[in-house]
């Protein structure tokens, strides 16, 4: 009788450690903060660091916590939200560019997202919010259409 209790008892602490760290999937929904067009004009000396492929720029004034502008290559530039995907609405979810320049990071959960916006570790399941971006010679323009 007492074995039977005590097995019972440790599959439920089986179950409830599984369940304790299992991923949240319930994750609320990224805000959405509408912005105007911004163009980033690149032969601005404020967007040198866009100058080669792989060069990133924080932009601040737009999105929910700033957008990180990504060059993959001379005609391709992706707009990531820097607001992190899980639990967005914590004060410092706010996603930077790691110091290696390889990844982005939020430092407060710990998540890491790739450069084409998916979670490569920590407890972030979903990718970052990516906007829309036109590239016309010089300019690119970052929109605030969400694209994925
Ligand atoms: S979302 Fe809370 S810190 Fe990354």
């Amino acid at each position: 009788m007492s074995i039977g209790k005590g097995r019972s008892s440790s599959w439920l602490w089986s179950l409830l450690i599984l369940f304790s760290c299992a991923r949240d999937l319930t994750d609320d929904p990224i805000p959405v903060i509408p912005f105007a067009d911004f163009n980033v004009n690149l032969t601005l000396p404020d967007y040198q660091s866009l100058a080669y492929d792989g060069g990133t720029k924080e932009i601040n004034s737009i999105g929910v916590r700033g957008v990180i502008l990504y060059r993959k290559n001379a005609s391709t530039y992706l707009a990531f939200e820097r607001n992190c995907t899980y639990h967005p609405n914590d004060a410092c979810a706010t996603v930077n560019v790691h110091s290696s320049k390889l990844y982005m990071v939020d430092p407060c959960c710990g998540s890491n997202f790739g450069f084409d916006g998916k979670p490569t570790g920590g407890v972030a399941w979903r990718p970052l919010r990516q906007y829309h971006t036109d590239v016309n010679g010089f300019n690119v323009v970052i929109t605030s259409e969400i694209i994925n």
